[in-house]
C-alpha cells in the first residue's frame, strides 16, 4: 500500500449488507481533519441495508449492487471491483458484509481488502459467535480486523480488542460489548494502514512505531 502523506487521504471502498455501525464509526473517524483516510464509496448488496441511510445522511456516494441480480458469484465480484475502481478506492473494507467473496476477488485485492470480525481470530470464525463463545465458556472474546484470505475469516492479523465474557451474559449483551470495542478498532486499523504502518509478512502483520500496553487480564479476578 502506498503511504499517504503530505495530506493526501487514503481512499476507502466500504461493503456494508445491513445495519452499518462500523462504518458509521469509519464515517466518524473521517470527519476528523487529521484523518489519514476518506470512503470513496459505500456498496451494498441490497438495497434495504441500513447503513446506506448512514452513508448518505453523511454525504458519501453509494451504490447498491444486489447480488441476486448476476448469474454468478463471479458477475458479482466484477461488479464490485469495477465499482471500486471506478470511484478510486485502493482499500476495501468490509464491514458487516455478508457475501462470501471468492478468490479471484480476493487477489485482485490482496493486501488491500480487509474484514472486520467479532472474536479473537482465529477463535469462532463464521456465524453465530457469540453464541458459541457462551456456549464454550470463554472468559474472554473480542474483535478482530485482519486482512482478507481466501478462507473465512482467515487472514493476517491488523489490530484485536480483547472482552471478558461474564457468567450471566446474553449473546446480545455480549454483542454489545463486542461492538464498542470493534468501533474502536476499526478506524484505528484504517488509519495505521494509511499511514503506512503495516507491513504484511507471510501470515502475519508488522505495525511501525505503536505504543504497546504489557498488561496481562485475568476473568474472573480472585
Ligand atoms: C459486526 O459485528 C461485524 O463484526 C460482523 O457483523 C456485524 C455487522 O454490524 N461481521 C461478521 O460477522 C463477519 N464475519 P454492523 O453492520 O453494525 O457493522
Amino acid at each position: 500500500m502506498a503511504a499517504v502523506g503530505s495530506g493526501r487521504r487514503l481512499r476507502i471502498g466500504v461493503l456494508i449488507s445491513g445495519r452499518g455501525s462500523n462504518l458509521q464509526s469509519l464515517i466518524d473517524a473521517t470527519k476528523q481533519a487529521d484523518y489519514p483516510a476518506e470512503i470513496g464509496l459505500v456498496i451494498a448488496n441490497t438495497a434495504g441495508a441500513y447503513g446506506l441511510e448512514r452513508a448518505r445522511a453523511a454525504g458519501v456516494a453509494t451504490q447498491v449492487i444486489d447480488h441476486t441480480a448476476y448469474a454468478s458469484r463471479g458477475a458479482f465480484e466484477t461488479a464490485l471491483s469495477e465499482a471500486l475502481n471506478a470511484s478510486g478506492c485502493e482499500l476495501v473494507c468490509l464491514a458487516g458484509f455478508m457475501r462470501l467473496l471468492t478468490e479471484p476477488f480476493v487477489e485482485a485485492w490482496w493486501d488491500r481488502l480487509i474484514n472486520i470480525h467479532p472474536s479473537l481470530l482465529p477463535a469462532f470464525r463464521g456465524l453465530q459467535v457469540h453464541e458459541r463463545v457462551i456456549a464454550y465458556g470463554a472468559r474472554f472474546t473480542g474483535c478482530t480486523v485482519h486482512f482478507v484470505r481466501p478462507a473465512m475469516d482467515d487472514g493476517p492479523i491488523v489490530v484485536q480488542a480483547v472482552v471478558p465474557v461474564f457468567d450471566d451474559d446474553d449473546p446480545d449483551r455480549l454483542a454489545a460489548r463486542v461492538l464498542i470495542e470493534e468501533h474502536r478498532i476499526y478506524p484505528l486499523a484504517v488509519r495505521l494502514i494509511a499511514e503506512a504502518r503495516v507491513r504484511v509478512e507471510g501470515a502475519r502483520v508488522r505495525i511501525a512505531g505503536a505504543p504497546r500496553d504489557d498488561v496481562s487480564l485475568i476473568n474472573p479476578r480472585a
